[in-house]
C-alpha cells in the first residue's frame, strides 16, 4: 500500500470514528487518537518526510487538506456537542435568568447614635468641641466636685452602682465630665458638650434603663449669662425639632448650677400623641441646666470672680423617643431588626 493510500484509509476511518462520537469525552478522546502528540494522523503526516523528493509536495498537499477537514468537522461536532450539553443541563436544572437577584440588606447605624451624632453636630456648628470622659468614676468628681459632700441629701437623686472598690463608682449622669472639661481648660474659656453612657440602680420601665445616654454641655468665660443659655437652648431644639418650636423655661433645683432650670419645648398640637406625650399641657421637658454654681466652678480651677458658666444634660434616647414618637426605652437595647429597620 502506497502512503497516499494509507492516507486515504486513515481518512475514512478518522471519519467514521468522529461520525460515531456522540458526546463531549468521546470527541475529545477522538482528538487526542488522531491529533494528539502520538496522534495517527500527526504521525501520517510525518511520513513525508521518508518519501522521495518528487512525492512530498503532493503527499503534504494532501495531507495538509486531509488535516483540515478533519479538524473543521470535529470543531463543529464539538461545538454542537457543547451547546447540547448545556440546553440538557439546563433542562435539568431550571434556572430562571430572569428573576430579580436578591438584593443585600445593608446594616445602619442605631438610631440612638444617629440622634446623639445629631445633637453633637448641631452643637458643634456652635463652636463647641466634643469630649468623652470615663465611665467609671470617683465618688469626688461624681459628686464632691459637683457640690454634694457626701451625705448631702441630694444624692439621693441619682441612686448609684457602687463597685467594690471604695469610692469607685458608675457615673450616674455626665456631670462629672465637666470637672474634667474645667481642669483641663482653667483659667481659659471653654465650649465642650460630652455624650456618653450613665447608670443607674433603678427599676427598669418603659421609660426607665439601668443605662442609659446623656450629651452634658459647658460653657465658660467672662461674662457668660442666662441670656446665652437660653439662646443656646433655643437655637439648639429649633434645629433638633423645628424652627418655629419655642422653649419654656422652668425653675429648678441641681446642687451644681444656681439659678438651676428645667427646660421644655411646646409639642405640634397636630401630632396625635401630643395629648398623651404632654399630659395635656402642651410642653415636653427636654433638659435640665443652669448657671454653674460658683463653688464648683473653684472646684474646677475656674476665678467665679473673673468667669461664669452656664451647664446643662439631657438624655439624647428620651429626645430621639420624642422625635420618633417611641414609647418603650427598651427599644434601644433589644436589637430587634424590625425596630431598627423603621429610621
Ligand atoms: N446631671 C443632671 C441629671 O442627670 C442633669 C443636669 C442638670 C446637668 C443641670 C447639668 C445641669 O449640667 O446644669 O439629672
Amino acid at each position: 500500500m502506497t502512503a497516499n493510500e494509507a492516507l486515504a484509509q486513515l481518512e475514512q476511518r478518522a471519519a467514521a470514528e468522529l461520525h460515531a462520537a456522540t458526546d463531549e469525552a468521546a470527541l475529545r478522546a477522538w482528538n487526542t487518537k488522531f491529533f494528539g502528540e502520538k496522534g495517527e494522523m500527526n504521525a501520517a503526516l510525518r511520513l513525508v518526510s521518508t518519501l522521495p523528493a518528487d512525492q512530498r509536495k503532493a503527499y503534504g498537499q494532501d495531507g495538509n487538506r486531509v488535516k483540515q477537514s478533519l479538524l473543521t468537522a470535529y470543531e463543529q461536532k464539538l461545538a454542537i456537542e457543547k451547546e447540547a450539553s448545556l440546553l440538557a443541563n439546563l433542562a435539568a436544572n431550571p434556572l430562571d435568568v430572569t428573576l430579580p437577584g436578591r438584593t443585600m440588606s445593608a446594616g445602619g447605624i442605631h438610631i440612638a447614635t444617629r440622634v446623639m451624632r445629631e445633637i453633637d453636630a448641631i452643637f458643634a456648628d456652635m463652636g463647641f468641641q466634643v469630649f468623652r470622659s470615663r465611665e467609671v468614676e470617683d465618688d469626688q468628681t461624681n459628686f464632691e466636685l459637683l457640690n454634694m459632700p457626701p451625705h448631702h441629701p441630694a444624692r439621693d437623686m441619682w441612686d448609684t452602682f457602687h463597685t467594690k472598690t471604695p469610692g469607685v463608682l458608675l457615673r450616674t449622669h455626665t456631670s462629672p465630665g465637666q470637672i474634667h472639661v474645667m481642669k483641663q481648660f482653667a483659667p481659659n474659656p471653654v465650649r465642650a458638650v460630652l455624650p456618653g453612657m450613665c447608670y443607674r440602680y433603678e427599676a427598669i420601665t418603659t421609660r426607665s434603663e439601668i443605662q442609659f445616654e446623656q450629651v452634658e454641655g459647658l460653657v465658660i468665660g467672662p461674662n457668660i449669662t442666662m441670656a446665652d443659655l437660653k439662646g443656646t437652648i433655643t437655637a439648639f431644639a429649633r434645629r433638633l425639632f423645628g424652627q418655629e418650636r419655642q422653649i419654656r423655661i422652668r425653675s429648678s433645683y441641681f446642687p451644681f448650677t444656681e439659678p438651676s432650670i428645667e427646660v421644655d419645648i411646646d409639642w405640634p398640637k397636630e401630632d396625635p400623641n401630643a395629648d398623651r406625650l404632654t399630659k395635656g399641657t402642651g410642653w415636653l421637658e427636654i433638659m435640665g441646666a443652669g448657671m454653674i454654681h460658683p463653688t464648683v466652678l473653684r472646684n474646677g480651677g475656674y476665678d467665679p470672680d473673673v468667669v461664669s458658666g452656664f451647664a446643662f444634660g439631657m438624655g439624647p434616647q428620651r429626645i430621639t423617643m420624642l422625635k420618633h414618637a417611641i414609647d418603650d426605652i427598651r427599644e434601644f437595647w433589644k436589637n430587634d431588626l424590625r425596630f431598627l429597620g423603621q429610621f
